[in-house]
């Protein structure tokens, strides 16, 4: 099997030229790739590539990267058949690096078809040395590992790969096994002090990076990926996120045909989106469900049904089911029953009212493209559960409704792009993240109307003060908590037993790691009086000043 491989590799090269030298820009090739699907009923010639994943934690960067060059990208499984594939039309394909060992039994390999498409191939890592052993070279266990930085020194100075680069970089590496006898036609491009062969090319543009480009320890790493995207597969970089909207509304009007779609509308960001997007799409087929669980924060109702039913003439129905939510939370304490109790109460209302709209055939979510890979990577790991996320897109597969999921490409920030691209404020698209649960996870204790209303008042005051300091965008997020803790105060002449409010804020790249904010202090100043005196049932503001580590960023 293995020999086959490399055989229809050989046969392809010398099929077209001659192997001589390391020339960096992949020759002409005609004829031999694997048919994919015509694009043209998506109305553009959007530039792809594969990212081919052998289970590296850093697949979803480089997806990320080549995306920031503006080509369009997927992370796909390294056992997905070519006709999954195809339908990219991709220029390229990458090679993640991966845990294993190439000389494992069982470690993964690339797929047949990326060697004999004759496509331009970047192996990054375990990626490298998948091509080096699957094209007749050999890899053996590193002497030493290599980990950390190295500096990487290039053989030429005309390498298109390192166009514009100076010939020394520090560049990131993490690996064990290395080249030891490149395969046949391939010239060593660049070493390191541990790697001979940090990066090999030969003259098809199938190129080997012992390093990680995709990573920010290797500085350079996008100026490489992008001479590789543009120098070597011969994209022009013209993908934008807006460009998916034009895609996209194809494909959701190709999907729903004449179909009804219901979709829980929370007036975050991706739910807006997606509920814009599909409205774009299929006008009055789309039904929004908007539950009011009582635990949102202030004027959110009035402008989610203001920008949709109002502004957008979405088929919007909405539910003040705040009262129900009350009931059933009546008493407990505990996060974890809160979340269960308020999701699951959640799915009863949306049930109920997607009842009532009668034949629907598609349930809309805003999953995105991190949920999309961490569910296809994660397989068995155990991981231990924190707090059992309940989010308003999470809705249970017995109403046996098939998704809709245009989002479930984009990255966050490419949303917010395609979120700007369909119309909507920069203050919607911009909002920071808000837990499904709302509010009863920033009540400690009891959740009653009265506090409620406490922290509504405390929030509003930490969000227009956060907004009016220009915060607001560089936070991940800013909010108030709502302790149980009462303590003395004066105001006036006369003694006050009032609630302690916490502030927190945060900035974070993705949520799984957060700093405390280093507000500034006449910001805090101006929070902390505005509460004390704008809030009767609060006499005490603080600050939390933890971490993600150990803490987490809500409270419960
Ligand atoms: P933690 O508190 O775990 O929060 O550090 C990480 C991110 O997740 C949000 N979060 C939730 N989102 N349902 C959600 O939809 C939840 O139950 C939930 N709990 C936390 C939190 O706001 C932060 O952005």
């Amino acid at each position: 099997m293995e020999k086959d491989k490399q055989e229809s590799h050989r046969v392809a090269i010398s099929g077209d030229v001659e192997v001589s030298a390391y020339l960096g820009i992949a020759k002409e090739r005609k004829g031999a790739q694997p048919q994919a699907e015509p694009q043209e009923k998506l109305g553009t010639e959007r530039e792809a590539v594969a990212v081919i994943d052998f289970g590296s934690q850093y697949s979803w960067l480089i997806a990320r990267r080549v995306r920031e060059c503006r080509v369009y990208c997927e992370v796909v499984p390294h056992d997905a058949p070519w006709d999954s594939v195809a339908a990219l039309r991709p220029k390229g394909f990458i090679l993640s690096g991966g845990p294993s060992s190439v000389y494992e039994p069982g470690a993964p390999q690339a797929p047949a078809y990326v060697y004999e498409s004759r496509l331009p191939v970047l192996g990054i890592c375990y990626g490298m040395q998948l091509i080096a052993y699957q094209l007749g070279g050999k890899v053996a266990k590193g002497v030493k590992r290599e980990y950390g930085l190295a500096i990487l020194h290039q053989n030429s100075t005309n390498t298109p790969l390192f166009s514009g680069l100076p010939s020394e970089i520090p560049v990131w590496m993490s690996h064990c096994d290395r080249i030891e006898e490149m395969p046949p036609g391939f010239v060593s491009l660049a070493y390191t002090e541990n790697s001979p062969v940090a990066a090999m090319g030969n003259e098809y543009g199938t190129i080997g990076l012992q390093f990680h480009p995709e990573v920010a320890h290797t500085p350079q790493g996008k100026a490489i990926l992008q001479n590789f995207l543009y120098k070597i597969c011969g994209c022009n970089g013209n993908w934008t996120p807006g460009s998916f909207v034009t895609e996209s509304i194809e494909r959701i009007k190709e999907q729903v045909g004449k179909g009804r779609v219901i979709c829980a509308l929370s007036g975050g960001v991706d739910s807006s989106v997606v509920a814009t997007l599909i409205h774009h799409a299929i006008g009055d087929q789309l039904t929004c469900i908007f539950v009011n669980t009582g635990m949102l924060r202030r004027e959110e109702v009035s402008r989610t049904l203001n920008t949709f039913q109002k502004n957008m003439k979405m088929n919007l129905v909405y539910v003040d089911a705040s009262e129900r939510f009350l009931k059933r939370l009546a008493g407990v304490i505990d996060p974890e029953e809160k979340r269960h109790i308020i999701g699951e109460e959640f799915v009863r209302v949306f049930e109920e009212e997607a009842a009532k709209i009668g034949q629907v055939d598609f349930l809309a979510q805003g999953t995105l493209y991190p949920d999309v890979i961490e569910s296809a990577s994660s397989g068995s790991k155990a991981v231990a559960i924190i707090k059992t996320h309940h989010n308003v897109g999470g809705l249970p597969s017995r109403m046996k409704l098939s998704l809709v999921e245009p989002l479930r490409y984009l990255f966050k920030d490419e949303v917010r792009e395609v979120g700007l691209a369909l119309g909507l404020t920069e203050d919607m698209v911009y909002r920071q993240p808000f837990p499904g649960p709302g509010l009863a996870i920033r009540i400690i204790g009891d959740v009653t109307k009265e506090r409620l209303e406490i922290l509504r008042a405390a929030d509003w005051i930490v969000m227009n003060e956060i907004k009016k300091a220009k915060l607001y965008r560089q936070l991940w997020q800013s909010f108030a908590v709502l302790t149980p803790v009462r303590s003395v105060g004066v105001m006036g002449d006369s003694r006050t037993y009032g609630y302690m409010v916490a502030v927190r804020a945060v900035t974070s790249e993705d949520a799984m790691t957060a700093d405390w904010a280093r507000l500034p202090y006449d910001v805090l100043a101006q929070i902390s009086n505005r509460i004390v005196n704008e809030v009767p049932e609060v006499n005490r503001v603080v600050y939390d000043i933890s971490s993600k580590p150990p803490s987490t960023i809500e409270w419960e």
